[in-house]
């Protein structure tokens, strides 16, 4: 490939939940390259999930070079970079150094469980809920900041004195990017730490009292799509504008164009998250989903619903690496196609509590159903139709609160490439199920974001023109099979409910 005057790439980052990736989109939206490296997942106990901060930077650092490398581009080729992220997971740094103070605390660990029965029991939740959106629920930062604050020893003052720093992972990458020069966040990552006013568009000091984290200690809000700043010289040969932030499942609400009123996409990937696209209404639910900043765009928030499921394609990497009744994640669909159904198994992947609608951090896993006759491949195949009946309850619950029927369902990641899931999924669901010719939508929304900052994309319009159908999946199953198999789903689930014994 060769390079030219004007740079014509756009270099998206992705820090996952089990992978950093780096991808490089050309201006029609393709895929001109792509690098991934996995990094340790850090279980300490049951329900504990942790990753060393260092290894999310220095794999995100590596695949950002071997992406740009692969495409035989020099970093003068790329306009801009657009950064997306797991959401919630905390990091927190020593200000000086820039080292971190304790391994980051991921959006799936479980530990303040306990902290938020407290503040709910201090009848706290309607307050919390009013003003971010969320539910009070380990899943998201706020709690866990204080956690690493209240064990690292003299952390609680340091932050106070203005020493420390916390960020969501989207801050930590910037703050490497440019050498420790930028200490930011955007608006749809704010909002999902319980500290963020979703309405003010601010952080907010009676939250902040509530959870005990000093101010000092907080990111600036800056919105979805502007240069921010460049990376720092030497680390990916040229300094490029970093233009774009959003977290992975408002950027990827973003790649598949669902920019108005009552479009939806789910996402599945560790987890599988539904956004519906609200535009400027804060709409709050009424079906225990979350109220969230979708993106901020020239000083205007869009806001989104979200139903939040915890394992979806973790299911998968069970049933291979617990289980083992796969070698690969790809032989799960060959499996599953092999009975006709799942036999009557119901497996609920309860593994770290259960989120929306249910936010149950106290449920575990359960398989239900099982007979003499029951075989592996009964069992991936309840594997995979949970994921389904799980988003199945998200989309009951977003319809309630929306009072929007939806009219389809745009689909994307890992587990959108598996028709027989599709396929279920649209039956579930009584609603169209469509998949885009791109399902890397999440990077393609933060490459969106930066792209549009920096005028490589003009608008909106030009964004919505490139978006193209793959495949289109149209429901099939009865409305009575339908109701009677999501019967018997919500009945597994309660088997599943209150089982942990409460925590911390
Ligand atoms: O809220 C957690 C979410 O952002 C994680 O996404 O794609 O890493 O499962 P993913």
């Amino acid at each position: 490939m060769t390079s030219s005057q004007r740079p014509q790439y756009i270099l998206a980052l992705d820090g996952g939940t089990t992978s950093s990736r780096a991808i490089v989109f050309d201006h029609g939206g393709n895929v001109v390259a792509r690098a991934q490296k996995e990094f340790p997942q850090i279980f300490p106990r049951p329900g504990l999930v942790e990753h060393d901060a260092q290894d999310i930077w220095s794999t995100q650092l590596g695949v950002a070079q071997e992406a740009i490398a692969s495409a035989r581009l020099r970093a003068s080729d790329i306009a801009a970079i657009g950064i997306t992220n797991q959401r919630e997971t905390v990091v927190v740094w020593d200000r000086a150094t820039g080292q971190p103070i304790h391994n980051a605390v991921v959006w799936q660990d479980r530990r303040t469980a306990g902290l938020c029965d407290t503040l709910r029991a201090e009848g706290k939740e309607a307050l919390f809920q009013q003003k971010t959106g969320l539910i009070l629920d380990a899943y998201f930062s706020g709690t866990k900041v204080a956690w690493i604050l209240d064990h690292v020893e003299g952390a609680r003052g340091r932050a106070e004195r203005g020493e420390l720093a916390f960020g969501t992972v989207d801050s930590w990458l910037v703050y490497n990017l440019t050498g420790g020069e930028l200490h930011i966040t955007d608006a749809s990552n704010a909002s999902r730490t319980l500290l963020y006013n979703i309405h003010t568009g601010e952080w907010d000091d009676e939250l902040l009292g509530i959870l005990n984290v000093p101010r000092a200690v907080l990111p600036e809000v800056r919105s979805s799509s502007e240069v921010y700043g460049e990376t720092a010289p030497g680390l990916l040969g040229a300094q490029i504008p970093i233009a774009g932030i959003a977290g992975d499942q408002m950027a990827a609400t973003f790649g598949q164009v669902c920019l108005e009123r009552g479009m939806a996409k789910n996402t599945y990937g560790t987890g599988c998250f539904m956004l519906m696209n609200t535009e400027q209404e804060a709409v709050p639910s009424r079906n225990r989903l979350l109220t969230t900043v979708a993106w901020q765009l020239d000083g205007k928030r869009t806001y989104a619903l979200e139903g939040s499921v915890f394992v979806a394609g973790a299911v998968v990497q069970w049933l291979r690496d617990g289980l083992g009744i796969i070698r690969s994640s790809e032989e799960v669909e060959t499996l599953a196609t092999g009975v006709p159904d799942s036999g009557g198994v119901y497996l609920v992947p309860a593994f770290v509590g259960l989120g929306a609608p249910y936010w149950d951090p106290y449920a575990r896993g359960t398989i239900v159903g099982m007979t003499r006759g029951t075989t592996a491949a009964h069992i991936a195949r309840a594997a995979l139709e949970a994921v389904a009946f799980q988003s199945a309850e998200l989309l009951e619950a977003m319809q309630k609160d929306s009072g929007v029927t939806l009219k389809e369902l745009r689909v994307d990641g890992g587990a959108s490439t598996n028709d027989l899931m599709m396929q279920f999924q649209a039956d579930l669901l009584g609603v169209p199920v469509v998949r885009p010719r791109i399902t890397e939508t999440t990077a393609l929304g933060a490459a969106y974001l930066a792209g549009l900052a920096v005028g490589f994309w003009q608008d909106q319009a030009e964004l919505r023109a490139m978006w193209q159908e793959d495949r289109r999946f149209e429901p099939q199953m009865q409305a009575d099979e339908r109701a009677a198999r999501m019967r018997r789903w919500k009945k597994a689930v309660e088997r599943s409910r209150d089982w942990e014994d409460a925590e911390g």
